[in-house]
């Protein structure tokens, strides 16, 4: 059977390169594996049906915790479903017993089960509560756009949208909010598109960056990223797989930065760029050097692919240290 048949028909997410994700993995029996972004389980089932492995699950979302019961009835011991933030992929595991992992992956963002959910607030093409929280706590992204002044607001939109029209949405959102509290997706959105021009065909909708980033920063996503991607280190046994798929360049950006750091496949030092310190010895290889893409097949199955970018690096063994002394 292929990874991608294993899929069940009540996903409403598609795995994004599922098949990719499970051959960089190479499950088999015995090992361990950790999918640190459960969404709608589909690595962890591909992986529990590929061998008689067992997998840890993290999700900070309660209600992918719940859709992942019946799995976790299924699988009995060999699979568990942990919820919380990956930041604390580290002391997750550890409350599962799970102190070592022949494989981690991350599947980063939202899943189309939370967009397309109206009540969960990610998304303007449906209109609804304007909320945005994965873990359902916290300060939601109401009451971010009616709090934060005009500044803060821009700087979010422009560090975490890439948005070049920030100062300008910060300013409308501002004065729209002098004649009613924003509370709904669709209210934002047409404020955002009030002073944007109309896209052309084929362009994104104009509030997509700025949702993007009030979204990022409500669930802090990159500082999660950074935290995590460090933790990996502690858990990864030795030439244990770490496997990442991101979909936009601000991921992409920390993740490709991190893995090229730890596996000493830093730039030369320029002339303008002159070395500061040595770089520290290598833990992991990139296998491949260059991110994974998906193919035009599954683009055009599931458009959400589009932008995905699969890295892979193995934690180094003791053959590689040995290699390296020599
Ligand atoms: C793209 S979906 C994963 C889909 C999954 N691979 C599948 O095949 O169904 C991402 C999931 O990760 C969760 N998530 C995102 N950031 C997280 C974080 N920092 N900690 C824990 N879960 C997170 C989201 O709630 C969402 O359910």
């Amino acid at each position: 059977m292929t990874p991608s048949a294993v899929m069940t028909e009540s996903s409403l997410h598609i795995p994004v390169m599922l098949d990719e994700v499970i051959t960089a993995l190479m499950p088999a029996a015995g090992k361990v594996f950790i999918d640190a972004t459960f969404g709608n389980g589909g690595y962890s089932r591909a992986l529990l049906e590929s061998a008689d492995c067992q997998v840890a699950a993290i999700d900070r979302d309660p209600d992918a915790i719940l859709r992942g019961q019946p799995m976790v009835q299924s699988y009995h011991s060999r699979f568990s479903l942990l919820e919380g933030p990956f930041s604390q992929i580290a002391q997750l595991c550890a409350g599962a017993g799970i102190d070592q992992a022949d494989g981690i992956v991350f599947d980063l963002g939202v899943c189309s089960t939370q967009l397309d959910q109206a009540e969960r607030g990610f998304s303007f093409r449906s209109d609804g509560p304007l909320d945005m929280r994965m873990s359902r706590q916290g300060r939601d992204a109401s009451d971010i756009v009616n709090e934060l002044d005009e500044a803060e607001l821009a700087d979010i939109i422009w560090r975490f949208g890439e948005e070049r029209a920030s100062r300008r949405i910060a300013k409308a959102i501002v004065r729209a909010r002098l004649d009613a509290r924003i509370e709904r997706t669709g209210q934002l959105a047409d404020i955002i598109r009030s002073v944007m021009p109309r896209p052309k065909p084929g362009q994104a909708d104009s509030a997509t960056r700025t949702f993007q980033a009030l979204r990022i920063y409500i669930n802090g996503e990159l500082d999660e990223l950074e935290t995590a991607l460090a933790d990996c280190e502690k858990l990864l046994a030795p030439d244990g797989v770490l496997a990442i798929v991101s979909f936009h360049s601000l991921e992409d950006r920390i993740v490709k930065n991190f893995l090229n750091l730890k596996s000493g496949n830093i730039p030369a030092p320029s002339r303008h760029r002159p070395e500061i310190a040595p770089p520290a010895p290598a833990i992991y290889r990139l296998s491949p050097r260059k991110p994974i893409l998906p193919s035009e097949n599954e683009i055009a199955v599931n458009a959400r692919s589009r932008s995905a970018k699969l890295r892979v690096a193995r934690r180094l063994g003791l053959a590689d240290l040995q290699e390296r002394s020599a």
